[in-house]
C-alpha cells in the first residue's frame, strides 16, 4: 500500500499536522537515551518534508514542542533546543533552495534567545518561499492560542473596530496565530496514543485523524504514503449523508 502508485493524485490533502510522538520510547527500546531518539526523528522530519514536496501537499504541521514539555526534565529540554538549533542551521539552505517557506506557531518569545534567533533569521530568509510551507508548532497550547484570539477579539471591540455581532467563525480563526494556514484535512499521531495533547483545537474541527502505532523515529516516505491511502479511502461527510456526497463527485 505504500506505492506512491497506489495514490489519487487528485485527493492529496492541502494541509498534514503531526504530531511527532514516541521518539523517548523508540530510544528506550533500542536501549538509548531519549535524545538520540529525538535527533532519530530530526531524520524523520526531513523525509516527510521531502515527500510532501514530492506530492505537492502544500502545509505542513509538525507538533515539536508543547508548553507542557517544559516539564520534562532539563537535560531533554535543553537538548531539544539545541537540537532545533542545529537543524536549523542544518537544513536552512536545503530547505530554501528547495523552495520551503518557514512559519512558527506558538510562543516563540518564550524560547531560548539562540532558538529564537535562528527561527527568525530562516523565516525571514524563507518567507518568499512559495512551493511547501512548513509551519513548526514550538512552545504551542491550542488553549491559549485560543484565549489569546479572545483577547485579539476584546481588543478589537474596544477599538471600536469591530461590534460583538459582527464576530464570527471567519473573524474568529483570523485572530489566531493559524490565520491564513487551511485548516489540515488530515491529522496523523505517531506512536499508539490516541490524544490530541493540546495541539490545533480550533483547527482540528473537522480533520480526519489518523493514529499509527510506528514511532516517529521510523515513520519515514513509506509510511506517510500509506496514511496518506488510508485517507484516501475515507468518505468526508461534513453532517451530510453519503448519498449527497456521491452527487457531488
Ligand atoms: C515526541 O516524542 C517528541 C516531543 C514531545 C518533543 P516523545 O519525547 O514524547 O517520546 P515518548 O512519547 O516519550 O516516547
Ligand atoms: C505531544 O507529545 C507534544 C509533541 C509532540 C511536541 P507528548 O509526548 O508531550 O504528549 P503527551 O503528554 O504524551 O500527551
Ligand atoms: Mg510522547
Amino acid at each position: 500500500m505504500s506505492n506512491i502508485k497506489n495514490l489519487d493524485l487528485q485527493n492529496i490533502p492541502r494541509h498534514v499536522a503531526f504530531i511527532m510522538d514516541g521518539n523517548g520510547r523508540w530510544a528506550k527500546q533500542k536501549g538509548q537515551h531519549r535524545l538520540f531518539g529525538h535527533a532519530a526523528g530530526v531524520e524523520s522530519v526531513k523525509s516527510v518534508i521531502q515527500t510532501a514536496r514530492e506530492l505537492g501537499i502544500s502545509y505542513l504541521t509538525l507538533y515539536a514542542f508543547s508548553t507542557e514539555n517544559w516539564a520534562r526534565p532539563n537535560e531533554e529540554v535543553e537538548g531539544l533546543m539545541q537540537l532545533l538549533v542545529e537543524a536549523i542551521a542544518n537544513e536552512v539552505d536545503e530547505m530554501h533552495a528547495n523552495g520551503v517557506r518557514l512559519l512558527t506557531i506558538g510562543d516563540i518569545q518564550g524560547l531560548p534567545g539562540n532558538c529564537r534567533d535562528s527561527l527568525r533569521a530562516a523565516m525571514s530568509r524563507t518567507k518568499d518561499n512559495t512551493d511547501l510551507t512548513l509551519v513548526l508548532a514550538l512552545n504551542y497550547s491550542a488553549r491559549q492560542e485560543i484565549l489569546s484570539a479572545v483577547v485579539s477579539a476584546h481588543e478589537l471591540m474596544k477599538d471600536n473596530k469591530m461590534e460583538i455581532n459582527e464576530l464570527n467563525e471567519d473573524i474568529f480563526a483570523s485572530l489566531l496565530q493559524t490565520k491564513d494556514i487551511p485548516d489540515p484535512e488530515l491529522l496523523i499521531r505517531t506512536s499508539g496514543e490516541c490524544r490530541i495533547s493540546n495541539f490545533l483545537l480550533w483547527q482540528l474541527s473537522y480533520t480526519e485523524l489518523l493514529f499509527t502505532d510506528t514511532h516517529w523515529p521510523d515513520f519515514r516516505r513509506d509510511a506517510f504514503i500509506a496514511a496518506l491511502a488510508d485517507f484516501q479511502k475515507r468518505e468526508r461527510r461534513f453532517g451530510l449523508v453519503s448519498e449527497q456526497i456521491q452527487t457531488t463527485k
